[in-house]
């Protein structure tokens, strides 16, 4: 049921994020409503949410929205913030995925640099920081999400010097070396010095936030403690983000899933082996150089089309920025080639799916392939080969996983690989598809104690826990979640 409506109460925990948890979608009977949508970073703050009678501030990913007020959906409380046409194409499509995005990714795409883009982001992080202060209790815990939101941590504080801030990049960050091109790098930085806890995936990433505060912002600072001329002190450490692994273990057990898995197989007419890949269709994610070394390995005649199909779903993602056009010809292109060249009657090299799914047909994909197949150029985790692992629930199945990927730090037993090197891509994916069964099980016996002793409830729970300890002397504490 959705109430519109102004927030029925102060929020004692607020999320901030670019996006709220939910899509616009339209009803059977033609009106407007709210379907949950499917991204990680939902499911990771939701059960805390809920915990916490917690609000969560957002955009709900459109223009046309305009008279939206804070509502409640599925028991949530919503509040939208609205963004303008040339707020869209500015902010979000320029400066935080023309410019952040590739800058923090190593580089993969040439980041571009605008002033205009600049002063939308400035605006716009105004805006969300200004909605935080109007509905957060006095004393309550405000976390900020993700590199759309920088400078919001600092604005709030302005604001709000009562709240505790947390933020917490879920992208890599990246070395002082490629962050230094940026021409607005010491607003950046000191942005993201109004919260009081900054949470990064690694400990690099931490690492590198501390040298460049030191270097280019001035502050003094001691190994994860910066300190700041007004007496306040902020910590910045890694807390590798997780998955819901309890869920996805249950949802893949379902017989509806179960089924679903055995009917992928059987219309992919069952291959000895079944590779995957599943990512959003994003540069980054290394889908073509993939797919060029599986095309190799067959084009050799080491694998065989009937004994082994690559199935690659790319997600629809950010479309009308220039770099995702062309990544998506360029593998249009490619999959037409490898499939023209190297198929046969009903035996395609690769099953090629343009489209997102919900979380059970993931499932479902999850246990009906044998290769997981995740090779991005960098990545701040990827939640993709974690849930993966936690869907092999007989300890079987192979994942084949880029070392520049950070779930790369804790998955240690996968088949750890090099993206940028084709031959060593074709010799994990042969070294994968040959292996013992009692090679990947103790891989994957592994790999699934650390996702399921590390999941995304105790994620929220660290961070929030370490956030209160920054400020002892605060009154307020956001209550844990409870584990599933
Ligand atoms: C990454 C980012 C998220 C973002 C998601 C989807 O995971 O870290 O902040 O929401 O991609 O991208 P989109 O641009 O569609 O929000």
């Amino acid at each position: 049921m959705t109430t519109q409506g102004q927030p029925d109460h102060l929020a004692d925990l607020v999320i901030v994020a670019n996006r709220l948890p939910v899509d616009r979608v339209t009803l059977p009977d033609g009106s407007a409503g709210w379907r949950r949508s499917p991204g990680g970073l939902v499911s990771a703050l939701e059960p805390v949410m809920r915990a916490n009678d917690g609000a969560w501030i957002g955009w709900p990913g459109s223009t046309d929205d305009l008279d939206l007020e804070p509502f409640v959906e599925d028991g949530l409380q919503l509040v939208p913030v609205h963004l303008t046409a040339d707020e869209v194409e500015e902010f979000y499509e320029g400066f935080a995925n023309g410019t952040l995005w590739p800058l923090y990714h190593d580089l993969v795409a040439k980041p571009e640099f605008h002033r205009e883009w600049w002063d939308s982001y400035v605006q716009v992080n105004q805006r969300f920081a200004e909605r935080a202060a109007e509905i957060a209790a006095k004393g309550a815990t405000v976390w900020v999400q993700d590199y759309q939101l920088q400078l919001v941590p600092q604005m709030l504080r302005e604001l709000r010097p009562d709240l505790r801030i947390g933020f917490y990049l879920h992208i890599p960050f990246p070395p002082a070396e490629l962050f230094s091109q940026l021409p607005w790098r010491r607003q950046i930085l000191e942005g993201m010095l109004g919260a009081d806890l900054i949470g990064f995936q690694l400990a690099g990433g931490a690492a590198n936030f501390v040298r460049l505060v030191r270097g280019r912002v001035g502050h003094k600072t001691h190994r994860d403690l910066v300190y700041l001329p007004d007496g306040r002190t902020v910590k910045a450490a890694a807390f590798p983000i997780s998955i819901d692994a309890a869920g996805f273990i249950e949802l893949a057990h379902t017989e509806a899933v179960q089924q679903r898995a055995t009917e992928i197989r059987t219309a992919l007419g069952n291959p000895r082996k079944v590779f995957l890949g599943i990512d959003r269709l994003d540069y980054t994610k290394g889908i073509y150089a993939r797919l060029r070394a599986f095309s190799e390995l067959i084009a050799e005649g080491l694998l065989d089309v009937e004994d082994a199909v690559f199935v690659q779903v790319a997600t629809p993602s950010r479309e009308r920025v220039e770099q995702y056009r062309i990544i998506r010809d360029d593998i249009d292109r490619l999959v037409g080639r490898i499939n023209g060249d190297l198929g046969r009657i009903g035996r395609p090299a690769i099953s090629y799916l343009h489209s997102s799914y919900p979380r059970e047909e993931m499932a479902a994909l999850y246990r009906a392939a044998d290769i997981m197949v995740v090779t991005p150029y960098r990545d701040g985790m990827n939640l993709v080969a974690k849930e993966y692992v936690a869907c092999r629930y007989d300890d079987d199945g192979a994942l084949v996983l880029s070392e520049f990927a950070g779930a790369a730090d804790e998955l240690r037993q996968a088949y750890l690989v090099n993206p940028y090197d084709i031959n060593g891509m074709k010799a994990a994916l042969m070294e994968a598809f040959h292996a013992e069964p009692k090679e990947t099980t103790r891989r994957m016996r592994a790999m699934r104690k650390q996702v399921v002793d590390n999941d995304v409830t105790a994620w929220a729970n660290n961070f929030l826990a370490a956030l209160a300890d920054t400020r002892p002397d605060h009154d307020k504490t956001v209550r844990p979640a409870r584990r599933r």
